[in-house]
Formats: C-alpha cells, structure tokens, sequence
C-alpha cells in the first residue's frame, strides 16, 4: 500500500517548522489566466488535511479572477534549510463561508481591517490614500466586531499529485511522486531526478 502522501506532509511540514528561521508556511501559488498564461506569488498555508491545503486572499485579486476563470493551480514549497521541495498541483474549490468566517475570527484585528482596506491587486495612487482608508475603517468599525468582508475568501487546492523532493550528494536528489487515482486511492513512484 502507497504511502499517504497527506501524512507524509504533515510529517515534512512539522520538520520545517522546527527547522525554518522564517515562515515554513510560505508557499508560492501558480495561477494562469484565461489564455493559460502563468503568474506566481506567495501565500501562507492556513490549513491542510485529507481534503486539501487552504489559502487565504481576496476574491476579486489577480489570483482571485484568475482561479474564477480556471480553477487549476499549483502550489510550492520550498524549505531551504532542509533541503526539499514539495510540488502540489490539482483544481482550487472556496472553502464554506463558515470556514472562512472562522478563521477570519482568529486574524488579528489589524489584519481584519487590513482585508477591508485593501483593493488586492488593484492599482493605488498614493501610499496615504491606503493609510487613510485604513483610519477611516478603524473609526467606523471601533467598539464592534470587525466582519470578514465578502471578497476575502478562503481555498482549498485538492491535490492531484503530490511530489516529494528531497537534495542528496551528488546531485543524486530523491523525487517520490504520488498521484491519486479515480478511486481516490494514491499511487506512489519515483522520478529520475
Ligand atoms: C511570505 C509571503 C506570504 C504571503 N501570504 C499571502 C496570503 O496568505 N494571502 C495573500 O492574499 N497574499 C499573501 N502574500 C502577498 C502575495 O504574494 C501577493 O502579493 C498578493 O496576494 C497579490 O497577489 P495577486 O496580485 O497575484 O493576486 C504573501 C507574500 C509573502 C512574501
């Protein structure tokens, strides 16, 4: 039987996390638009489980119109300090408003009034206009909760194929490639690196 791919990074994901100086978290997203030209940026991994890795961003931002119009994506991690990369590509679902509302709760208060602030993605004029929309949200929102605003969404990239990279002497490196088959069961190889 395959390894569980899912496991296997969570066991990857906790090594980075004593190991990284900075954001093991961080991962870039690949997007492409709707002529299939691809753009990358980074984003921080808010959850994953059996279902699929979650990010967190605004709807209407260039990443957002571009999943919208194709749902494929790609994800990548690289943790320098250990030496490995970990290559997730499969199609990108929102996640259920609760999930977003929930986890929206838990940011900080600055972040929250941050989202509302922000026209992700959008050109701005001047650094100030961004300042003082950020003060003008602060004061309509004081003494009250702050609500997650409709275009910040979460979503879930449920993997495809999950490959395992890990640098060995030599340039000799060890690629584990596992993809999922129709039943939903995973099949595990290896690539010539
Ligand atoms: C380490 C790191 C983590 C980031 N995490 C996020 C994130 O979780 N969500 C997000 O919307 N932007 C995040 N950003 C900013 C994005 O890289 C990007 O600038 C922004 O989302 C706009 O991208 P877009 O115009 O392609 O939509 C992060 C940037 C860095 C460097």
């Amino acid at each position: 039987m395959a390894t569980d791919p899912h496991a296997l990074f969570d066991a990857w994901f906790g090594e980075a996390k004593a190991a990284e100086p900075n954001d093991p978290e961080a991962m870039a997203l690949a997007t492409v638009d709707e002529i299939g030209r691809p753009s990358t940026r980074m984003v921080l991994l808010k959850g994953h489980d059996g279902r699929g890795f979650v990010f967190y961003t605004n709807s209407e931002s260039r990443k957002g119109e571009e999943l919208a119009s194709n749902s494929w994506a790609a994800l990548l991690f690289h943790w320098k300090s250990l030496r490995r990369q970990v290559r997730i590509e499969g199609a990108v679902v929102p996640v259920g408003a609760a999930e977003a509302d929930a986890y929206f709760a838990t940011r900080s208060r600055d972040s929250q009034l941050g989202a509302w602030a922000s026209d992700q993605s959008r050109p701005l004029a001047t650094r100030e206009l961004f300042d003082a929309r950020y003060e003008e949200l602060k004061a309509e929102y004081e003494g009250r909760d702050v609500p997650r605003p409709p275009h910040w969404w979460g979503y879930r990239l449920v993997a495809g194929r999950i490959e395992f990279w890990s640098d060995r002497p030599h340039r000799l490196h060890e690629r584990r490639l596992f993809t999922v088959e129709r039943d939903g069961s995973w099949t595990e190889g290896l690539l010539y690196p």
